[in-house]
């Protein structure tokens, strides 16, 4: 119970292996420096004895002293010690490289595939967003749609003409009075030439231009788009926003218009050249019709027409 814990070394296997091997290695080198000292000492002691002490004076071998032999015997000692710690001798042995070696690419594996599962894991991150993103958006231009009426208006001939020269073609006071008080305090989308044809942006309804020019210059109040998409937007919160042309926004807003409201002009005007696009009855709905007499401020009679998507 009071019996110390045996220590657990803190230092890993490899470690301890490499610490080891150092403490070896500086012992080699050591007996190794020792035995150089020894070897000169040994090589004067030898050359003494026989020069000055005289021992063994007489011996030679092939006329050479006996000493000179001892000491190069001594020297291949001595040079066989120094190739084994210095040449044959590795510090930790090819085996032991190796296995570091595999060790290290075990972690870089192991590293790489954290980081591909981090990636994988981003990446279905990212894509869940975006869905996401793309479903709230799709909702909201559901809800556009479903809450708002957006309504083109027209005045067009029989042969579908609306304007020649950015121009309209007649002159009928009781359609202008009526797209009057149809788009009073409404949004009115246009194309830039339509917006052009006015003389000055019409009292009490917003004008949204729509044109590709980045720096179209326009009067304050009213607002400039550069897509149709960005038009619809900008009229979000109207609960009838009206395209009033021209030729090419009617062209483009037909197919996601919900209601059309037409003054078909009965008469032909071959010189016109603007049309509005041909009404597809299969998809749209006649639900109201009021005649209007030709007379002396109505060149032409004409006829109000309301559509509906069916
Ligand atoms: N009878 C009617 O009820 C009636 C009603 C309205 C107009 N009109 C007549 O129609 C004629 C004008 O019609 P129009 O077809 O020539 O021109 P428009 O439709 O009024 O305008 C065309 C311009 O709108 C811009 N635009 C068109 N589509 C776009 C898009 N997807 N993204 C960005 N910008 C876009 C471009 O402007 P930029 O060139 O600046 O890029 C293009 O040149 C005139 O004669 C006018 O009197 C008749």
């Amino acid at each position: 119970m009071f019996s110390k814990k045996k220590q657990v070394s803190s230092i890993d296997k490899d470690q301890l292996e490499l610490i080891e091997n150092a403490q070896k290695r500086i012992k080699q080198k050591k007996r190794l420096y020792i035995h150089f000292v020894i070897f000169l000492i040994g090589a004067v002691f030898l050359i003494v004895a026989n020069t000055v002490l005289g021992i063994g004076k007489d011996f030679k071998i092939a006329g050479i002293n006996w000493f000179v032999y001892a000491i190069f015997a001594w020297l291949f000692l001595f040079i066989y010690h120094f190739i084994t710690v210095f040449i044959t001798h590795k510090f930790m042995g090819k085996d032991w490289e190796k296995q570091q070696l595999e060790k290290l690419v075990n972690q870089q594996e192991l590293r790489i595939d954290k980081l591909k599962q981090n990636f994988v894991k981003e990446e279905t991150k990212i894509a869940q967003t975006q869905a996401y993103t793309e479903a709230t958006d799709n909702a909201i231009s559901d809800q556009k749609k479903k809450t708002s009426e957006l309504t083109i208006i027209v005045a067009a001939g029989e042969n579908n003409a609306i304007g020649k020269d950015n121009d309209l073609i007649w002159h009928l006071s009781d359609d202008l009075k009526r797209f009057k008080s149809l788009t009073n305090g409404h949004h009115i989308i246009m194309g830039r030439k339509t917006f052009e044809s006015f003389p000055k942006p019409l009292p009490n309804r917003t004008h949204i231009v729509i044109t590709r020019q980045r720096d179209y210059k326009v009067p304050s109040g009213v607002i400039v788009v550069n897509s149709l998409d960005d038009a619809l937007d900008a009229a979000r919160l109207d609960k009838q926003p009206f395209i009033i042309g021209g030729g090419e926004i009617y062209k483009q807003s037909m197919s996601f218009v919900d209601k059309l409201e037409i003054t078909r002009v009965h008469a032909d005007f071959e010189n016109a050249d603007t049309f509005f696009p041909e009404i597809d009855e299969t998809k749209w709905q006649e639900i109201s019709r009021t005649a209007h007499d030709a007379d002396e401020k109505h060149k032409f009679a004409f006829s109000f027409i309301t559509y509906v998507k069916k």
